[in-house]
């Protein structure tokens, strides 16, 4: 039950902490802000904190800076989690700040969960940002992340109609599952025209659709030796076919010093990580995308760019079912014949689903403002 609101506004605190969070609090945080009828301040956990990973797209982002950060740093799953939690508890609680009437967490990382477990123990309602993606794939981090913070929120704003149809079986209360949308898509929507004027191909010397781009990132495909090995072989053989654009992730860097890769094909060019609006100019005009990101499977679904899944699973089965998304797992013969398609001309084609509209944080918050006054 939320406890009704008399007399004055909505305190909220919308916690980010690592990259695929920021372009999903964006929005929300701009619409809360614009609205009047909510006091809202953001707080960094620090999961993700340097210039590339963090700072630019608070930049690109035009996000303020945030009111509360609270540096935490790397770790093991459970560090992280942990230190998360002990830092997030006072001003939650109300002890260094006002006690909140809402929490808002987005997407699936550490921070999200951690906050959410600190939240609902001081009794504090929670709101779920991009809830019922399931990978049914426990191995994923990511997973247990989003099982834990789905059963124990209070508001399950979903993205895709497969969300409501795995909380309903997971016994979640319909009352509690809303589905409004891809909040990510608002922040696309929003900064387009910034996007567009960007001059990131010009910088790398690219011409539109005549390069792939790649992301690697997820534990599975980064965190063993022989399979970042045979990932990169098989890049390799694409390279000789089309010009490669791979900005690398700190995690995908880190294991290949560790194991002693050195990965420089001629066609092949590792960059640092760019902020959002590069990044986008870069996808919106690449002939196709590799990557094993969650978010990125979207944006290309809402950019109609083929984008080629270098995972067994995805979480977001609209962007098989009507975008441009393709699962290949590792296997060579799909990856190849995928890429073979898309370079003649025959890549897959997609439609854009149902609410990726860019007004999804205006959804939100009218059910919040339903929830808490009405
Ligand atoms: C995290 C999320 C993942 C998300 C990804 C996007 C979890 C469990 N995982 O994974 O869901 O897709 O972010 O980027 O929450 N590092 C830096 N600079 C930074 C941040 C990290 O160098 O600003 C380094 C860390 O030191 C570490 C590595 O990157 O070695 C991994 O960072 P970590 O936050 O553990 O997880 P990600 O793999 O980034």
């Amino acid at each position: 039950m939320i406890k009704k609101i008399v007399g004055r506004k909505i305190k909220v605190i919308i916690v980010v902490g690592a990259r695929p969070n920021f372009m999903k609090a964006a929005p929300l945080l701009k619409a809360m802000c614009a609205h009047g009828k909510f006091d809202v301040q953001l707080l960094h956990t620090g999961q993700h904190y340097d210039l590339l990973m963090s700072d630019a797209f608070f930049r690109d982002l035009d996000m303020p800076k945030p009111d509360i950060s609270l540096g935490i740093g790397s770790g093991t799953q459970a560090e992280q989690t942990a230190k998360i939690m002990l830092a997030i508890e006072a001003p939650f609680a109300g002890s260094t700040q006002e006690r909140p009437d809402l929490v808002v967490v987005v997407g699936d990382v550490n921070s999200t969960l951690a906050a959410t477990l600190t939240a609902k123990k001081l009794q504090i309602p929670v709101a779920h940002v991009e809830a019922g993606l399931r990978s049914f794939d426990e191995a994923m981090p990511e997973e247990i992340n989003r099982v834990l913070t789905d059963h124990i929120s209070d508001f399950l704003f979903t993205t895709e109609p497969a969300g409501n149809e795995n909380l309903r079986h997971e016994h979640i209360s319909p009352q509690k599952i809303h589905y409004v949308g891809n909040i990510m898509i608002d922040s696309l929507v929003h900064h387009e025209g910034k996007i567009d004027k960007s001059n990131i191909l010009t910088s790398l010397n690219l011409l539109p659709k005549r390069y792939a781009l790649l992301t690697l990132h997820r534990p599975s495909n980064v965190d063993n030796k022989e399979t970042l090995q045979k990932i990169f072989s098989l890049l390799e053989e694409i390279g000789s076919r089309i010009p490669i654009i791979f900005p690398i992730h700190p995690r995908t860097r880190k294991q290949m010093g560790d194991f002693g890769i050195v990965f420089s094909p001629k066609n092949i060019h590792l960059i640092d990580p760019l902020g959002y609006i590069d990044f986008l100019k870069l996808v919106k005009q690449a002939a196709f995308v590799m990557t094993d990101s969650g978010g990125l499977q979207e944006e290309t679904t809402f950019l109609n760019v083929p984008c080629i899944t270098l995972r067994k699973n995805t979480e977001r089965p609209i962007t098989v079912e009507l975008g441009t998304n393709i699962i290949v797992g590792d296997d060579r013969a799909t990856l190849f014949n995928e890429v073979e398609k898309i370079l003649s001309g025959n890549g897959k084609q997609g439609t854009i689903p149902q609410y990726w509209d860019g007004k999804v944080s205006h959804r939100i918050t009218e059910i919040l403002i339903r929830a808490f006054y009405e």
